[in-house]
């Protein structure tokens, strides 16, 4: 072994390189980094007897594709060794870059597809040589290989090894296993080590690159459909290598586990080489689940190729149901049909639906985070005891009886020319009145309707489907398809309108994401933002969840307007029910709003007794310093730095985060600003600066800063605020509308919280639960003060329809013990995220569902980590948790969901939270 000083010495006598040498992997050669001060090398001495050709065909090879990494100089022997010098190739060995997500493993494949492209027309004598790793000389394994792998083989040897000589072969890299391939700014920068190149058939490098590369991956399919995808966009795969691809991956992982097995008989002790034939072997485990006729659609799926010959559909002869209804019964996320109700009509092919909410099939290893919503056949609504008719001559092909919940219940397959029909949520009786192999003709009956009871509890209707491939298990082919995989079934199953004729648009359609982006382009705003890098367009919401058109559902830890649930079933009967009798103005006398008022102050302390209501949070600020104004014929504001208040012209004013953020046009000669109090980033800030507040009407000021980055303040800080603003003759105005309602669990108001009293709350957002209003609470001196002749009215503050939603989302929290709840769950995130101890993790801070954990470059200088911040937010979208990050910096990201979160999403938050600090990509 040659030591790094050596080396060193050998680049300095040889190539003229002065510099320091650090020993790099290898398995037989002694490789060295070569760092100097200009540039980075790798330095490579060959071990005593290796292959003076190999080396000559790499350096040809290389120079020959002029990419990364580059020959420098000329190969020389140094001791009877070869020694020669690469470039080296900035960035991080693939197998240390976490996640490999589908655009890390799709440029994998576009940059080992540049490569070949790089080589197709080099030849060199080298080439062709003989080498265990061949895997069109594959065969070596079979006569010593275990059951484990013994199948796999033969199939090799039997089916693929004959059809490999009709491929086209040529040079190919042949070994792009983990180590060899070089990431670098979420991009694959080029591929390393050329010791096994080899002329083989063109396939050989995508099945070797994909043997490791989908190691590990949960959803193989999804993974290898990327890595192909990429390659095929580059370099366009044929038909007939696409359909060898399988077969050569699992062979290709037989072998490494036959060349381990030999390994670990030479070197029994070795521990780690039994180990390492894991993963591997987890690997052939979940192809042997995938059915190959199904797995090859995949792959010709990712390179846009027909997933499978197109088949003439034939015109029905006779209906399916005799006078079926063809009223449309809509499924989709948006719709308020309730199924148990109906009892005729059509539901729709390739409707998304929210009902599926059971798990993963064995067939399609789809991710966790995806669920199976998109409805991949046509629903006849009749009622049960319907005759089911034949549309067109068959012969029973299969039949079973499926009784998981939600499943077909009792199914049968009838088999045509060049595909199959399928019926489910048949009744029991069906299944003994006919046979397998058994002939059925156009029109005739041979089926009913089943009941609820039998059929996975579906209002009775028939789900018919049709299949052009029945994956040779007809009776358990799915009827619903992940979005990601419909493009797919699509094809393998098109939509039964297509034979049956019904004259309705069977086909559901959504708008893109680009469409309706586009759409809102020409007519909103160029500054209102969209969310996320992928945005989403959402279609449902339900308590803690959101729900996009495509079904897929979203822990929502982010919004705070629906305080008490999305479309709590409470607040929304109200307002329809406020709506629909009486809706008008406070010009008018309605019991409703003094109820509400009452019911509002019920839960301030005294001498917060007046109220008036608002459309909005920045409208009630608005009015709060209008109140305070006319109440101390003084005119400035004292605020604390950071804030926002709303988006009116005089809350810009007051909003740091505005006036001094982008567009904006400066502190106003009426604002003070505080600085925040922050005892994490700004100790100093943490006494409140009394002069501040001299001569000035009022300090306006949230309770627990969220813009400000969910700042909690030290002990006694309000308190003494307050004190201080009182005794300059200024009013002391509370911004509650993040933190009001309980939503802090340990108070129903965040003043409360710091045992301070304010003279003027000003609420908003969760007030109606989405509901628009606003309001402020004052004291009777401060609202007589206020009434000096001009009228105050806000056309839609205090409406009839406001007031049912304020009293309900109030009456909701009591009765459901939301604050309690914010409490007990609160302090339980707030424990596990505390626990979390990640560098990433500079503080975790709140109270009940008012959290915020501020992320940092290094604990020490406590460097925000602002892009860190929004990639975790984005890749807790991909994992279908809605976050969002806030704070002067950027680096703080904020937990403030609905309050009917429970101990299980906020497990499954810290959990994913876990997940994502190990990557590192
Ligand atoms: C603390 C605070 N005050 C006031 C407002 C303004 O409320 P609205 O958007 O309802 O006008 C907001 C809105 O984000 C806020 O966070």
């Amino acid at each position: 072994m040659i030591a790094p000083a050596e080396a060193a010495r050998i680049a300095l006598a040889e190539f003229g390189l002065g510099g320091i040498a650090t020993r790099l992997d290898g398995e037989y050669d002694d490789n060295f980094l070569l760092e100097t001060p200009e540039a980075r090398y790798v330095l490579k001495i060959m071990h005593t007897g290796a292959d003076a050709a190999v080396v000559d065909m790499q350096v040809a090879a290389l120079r020959h594709l002029a990419k990364v990494p580059r020959v420098i100089g000329e190969p020389r022997i140094v001791d009877g060794r070869i020694v020669w010098l690469l470039s080296f190739v900035e960035g991080r060995l693939y197998a240390h870059v976490r996640p490999h997500s589908e655009a890390l493993l799709e440029s994998l494949g576009a940059t080992l597809a540049s490569y070949d492209t790089g080589l197709k027309d080099f030849t060199h004598p080298a080439s062709r040589r003989a080498l265990k790793w061949d895997l069109a000389r594959a065969e070596w394994a079979l006569p010593i290989a275990d059951e484990r792998v013994r199948p796999i083989l033969e199939h090799y040897v039997s089916d693929v090894q004959p059809r490999l000589s009709g491929l086209r072969a040529q040079v190919i890299h042949n070994d792009a296993n983990d180590y060899n391939v070089v990431v670098a700014d979420g991009t694959v920068a080029g591929i390393i080590d050329f010791g096994d190149m080899l002329h083989a058939p063109l396939i050989c490098e995508v099945a070797i690159a994909a043997a490791y590369a989908l190691m590990g991956h949960e959803d193989v399919l999804a993974a290898l459909r990327a890595l192909v995808r990429g390659y095929h966009r580059v370099l366009p795969l044929h038909d007939d290598e696409l359909a060898l691809l399988l077969p050569l991956i699992q062979t290709r992982l037989a072998v490494s586990v036959v060349n381990s097995t030999i390994r670990c008989a030479a070197e029994p002790d070795n521990e780690y080489l039994r180990v390492s034939e894991a993963p591997a072997c987890a690997l052939l485990e979940r192809f042997r689940l995938v059915h190959p006729r199904l797995a090859l659609y995949h792959l010709r799926s990712a390179c846009g190729l027909r997933v499978v010959p197109p088949v003439a559909l034939p015109r029905a002869v006779s209906p399916v149901i005799a006078g079926v209804s063809t009223e449309i019964v809509d499924l989709s996320p948006a719709s308020d049909c309730e199924i148990d109700r109906v009892t005729g009509g059509i539901g729709r092919y390739a409707e998304p639906r929210l009902v599926y909410t059971s798990g993963l099939f064995a067939r399609s290893l789809a991710p966790t985070a995806e669920r199976r919503t998109i409805h991949i056949g046509l629903d006849l609504f009749a009622p049960m005891g319907t005759p089911v008719m034949a549309p067109l001559d068959g012969v029973v092909h299969a039949k079973a009886f499926n009784d998981a919940p939600l499943d077909y219940g009792p199914v049968v397959v009838l088999k045509h020319d060049g595909f199959f029909t399928l019926y489910g949520h048949l009744s029991a009786e069906t299944l003994s009145s006919i046979e397998v192999g058994e002939t059925v003709k156009a029109g005739q009956s041979f089926a009913r309707l089943g009941a609820k009871e039998i059929n996975g509890g579906w209002t009775p209707h028939l789900h018919m489907q049709v299949l052009l491939d029945d994956l040779d298990d007809s009776c358990d082919f799915p009827g619903v398809a992940y979005p990601s995989e419909f493009e797919i079934y699509r094809e393998l199953s098109p939509d039964p309108n297509r034979i049956l004729q019904l004259p309705v648009i069977s086909t559901f359609e959504n708008e893109t994401i680009e469409d309706l982006a586009r759409e809102r382009r020409a007519s909103i705003g160029p500054n209102l933002s969209v969310s996320y890098a992928k945005p989403i367009a959402m279609a449902r919401g339900w308590m803690q969840y959101l729900y996009d058109t495509d079904g897929q559902r979203y822990l929502d830890f982010y919004n705070n307007v629906p305080h008490v649930g999305h479309c709590h079933p409470h607040v929304v009967r109200a307002v329809q029910k406020q709506l629909a009798t009486l809706n008008t103005n406070t010009r008018y006398l309605n019991e409703a709003l003094a109820r509400y008022a009452r019911a509002l102050t019920a839960k301030m302390p005294e001498p917060l007794r007046v109220v008036f209501l608002t459309a909005s949070g920045s409208e009630a600020n608005e009015l709060a310093i209008r109140l305070a104004r006319t109440y101390t014929g003084r005119r400035d504001i004292a605020v604390m730095a950071s804030g926002y208040h709303g988006h009116t012209n005089t809350m810009i004013d007051a909003s740091e985060y505005k006036f001094a953020g982008p567009g904006g046009a400066g502190k106003p000669d009426w604002v003070r600003l505080v600085p925040v109090a922050d005892s994490y980033r700004n100790r100093a800030g943490c006494v409140f600066p009394a002069d501040a507040v001299r001569g000035a009407a009022a300090f306006l000021c949230e309770s627990f800063p969220s813009v400000g980055g969910q700042i909690v303040f030290p002990e006694g800080y309000l308190q003494s605020a307050y004190a201080a603003t009182r005794a300059a003759g200024g009013v002391c105005i509370a911004d509650e509308v993040q933190t009001g309602f309980g939503r802090l669990g340990s108070h129903f108001w965040g003043f409360d919280a710091h045992g301070a009293q304010p003279d003027i709350v000003v609420l908003g957002k969760p007030i109606g639960n989405g509901f628009p209003m606003g309001a402020v609470v004052t004291t009777r001196a401060i609202a007589d003060a206020f009434a000096n002749g001009m009228e105050f009215f806000s056309t839609f503050g205090g409406s009839n329809a406001s007031c049912a939603a304020g009293l309900a989302v109030l009456e909701v929290i009591e009765r459901e013990g939301l604050q309690e709840h914010a409490r007990v769950v609160g302090d339980r995130l707030l424990a596990e995220l505390r626990s979390l101890n990640h560098e990433l993790i500079g503080d975790v801070r709140g109270a009940g569902l008012f959290l915020g954990i501020e992320l940092v470059e290094d604990r020490e200088t406590k460097a925000p980590a602002a892009r860190g911040a929004a990639r975790l937010v984005n890749r807790f979208r991909d994992h279908g948790i809605l976050l969002g990050t806030d704070g002067p910096l950027h680096n703080v990201i904020k937990l403030r969901g609905p309050l009917p979160l429970t101990f299980d999403d906020a497990e499954f938050f810290v959990e994913v939270f876990a997940k994502l600090l190990w990557e590192n990509a």
